[in-house]
């Protein structure tokens, strides 16, 4: 089904009398799609058009910070190349420059000095990211450690919904050029339950608030991206969604019945639910690519093994996937599985992981083998 075809939605959505639809991607939550569904009184778990332009447009979320003191990057937007260029007199390198729009992951750029990023301002006019770089953000660098973390909120009511950490670089050792994201773990120790607070306090509670009170309630789970700097906690971004691969760690770890959650985020209902349980272990999900991602992968090559790599409890998520003529397993895209596992600690988790991934017979695909170093360093 075409998800931009919102009468096509609603038609299904009656025909089958659907009682819960969750939207997981960002594009249709940012082109309205739950607005269309809600409209006709099916529930939805997802934020409206709105609220998901915390992370439709980082202007947007960077404008609801400023208006409501909520700690991130100092930036200016500049919806002009002139503008932009102009604006680098503001800023220190490394220069931080974002288009305004979706990007799948890849309309961030840091540019180690000047040059470089006069030349990605002149490529972000000239349309390298088409209409979501008509617009950019240019912010101060922040120095520190990444974590994401998750609430679910129907507008009001607020629960956490757990921490991780992604690895968002191609290479080991976070080297190399930003991907969708080559591995996660979760729990994220290094926002420790102090540092946890502090983020609800003067983050998550404000922002929920916010929207709230500017007339864009947002129902759904709401996604921060945090740097744990040497001034304290600072907003990096939003995100609409759960992330890929986060939630693979996420949902390994859930306890609770997921449905219920989700309904009662579409319904309104949270306050009448406990804190969602999770499991006290660890989980890390290693990403397999197809060889050339974040290029043009390769397509077609084969894989077996899933039922060995499951086999001591792990789980193989497929995303990039087909069946071909013959009925056989092969890939389909550029990331195309996340081996995941659980574990007492990160480290067991990862060994876990590792061994489910050694077990899988894909020769044309490829994974970082360091995820989850940080923590494992740390343990
Ligand atoms: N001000 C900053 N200082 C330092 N690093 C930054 C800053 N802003 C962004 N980054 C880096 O760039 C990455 C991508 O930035 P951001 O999360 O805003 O973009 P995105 O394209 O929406 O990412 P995602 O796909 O994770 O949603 C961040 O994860 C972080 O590593
Ligand atoms: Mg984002």
């Amino acid at each position: 089904m075409d998800a931009t075809d919102h009468e096509l939605a609603i038609a299904f959505c009656e025909q089958e009398s659907i009682g819960l639809v969750v939207i997981g991607p960002e594009a249709p939550l940012v082109d309205g799609l739950a607005d269309s569904l809600r409209g006709e009184g099916i529930a939805v778990f997802g934020p409206s058009q709105a609220a998901a332009q915390l992370e439709g447009s980082k202007g947007f979320a960077k404008d609801l910070c400023e208006r409501h003191g909520i700690p991130t990057a100092r930036y200016i937007r500049a919806d002009s190349r002139q503008a932009a260029l102009a604006a680098l007199d503001s800023f220190a390198a490394p220069f931080v420059l974002k288009a305004d729009g979706l990007a799948a992951g890849k309309g961030v750029v840091i540019a180690p000095d000047r040059t470089g990023a006069e030349s990605a301002i002149v490529e972000m006019f000239d349309g390298a990211y088409g209409a979501a770089g008509a617009q950019l953000v240019i912010e101060e660098f922040m120095a520190g450690e990444e974590v994401s973390l998750f609430v679910l909120t129907d507008g009001t009511h607020i629960l956490p919904f757990g921490t991780a950490q992604d690895h968002k670089r191609l290479g080991e050792g976070d080297a190399g050029p930003n991907t969708g994201g080559m591995g996660a773990y979760s729990p994220a120790r290094v926002l420790t339950p102090d540092l946890h607070a502090a983020a609800m306090e003067r983050i998550i509670a404000p922002t929920v608030a916010a929207l709230a009170a500017e007339g864009m309630p947002y129902s759904g789970v709401l996604y921060a991206g945090l740097m744990l700097t040497a001034e304290g906690l600072m907003l990096v971004e939003y995100n609409a969604r759960f992330g890929d691969p986060e939630a693979q760690v996420l949902l390994m770890r859930l306890e609770s019945d997921l449905g219920e959650y989700l309904l009662a985020c579409a319904e309104g209902q949270l306050a009448e639910m406990e804190p969602p349980r999770f499991a006290d272990q660890s989980a890390l999900t290693v990403v397999m690519a197809a060889r050339g991602y974040p290029g043009t992968p390769v397509s077609g090559g084969a894989i077996g093994g899933i039922a060995a790599a499951e086999a001591d409890g792990a789980k193989v998520f497929q995303a990039g996937t087909a069946l071909d003529d013959e009925g056989a397993l092969v890939a389909s895209g550029g990331r195309v599985l996340s081996v995941t596992a659980r574990g007492a600690t990160i480290g067991e988790a990862q060994a876990a992981a590792y061994q489910a991934v050694d077990r899988l017979d894909f020769p044309t695909g490829f994974c970082r083998r360091d995820i989850g170093w940080r923590a494992v360093v740390r343990e």
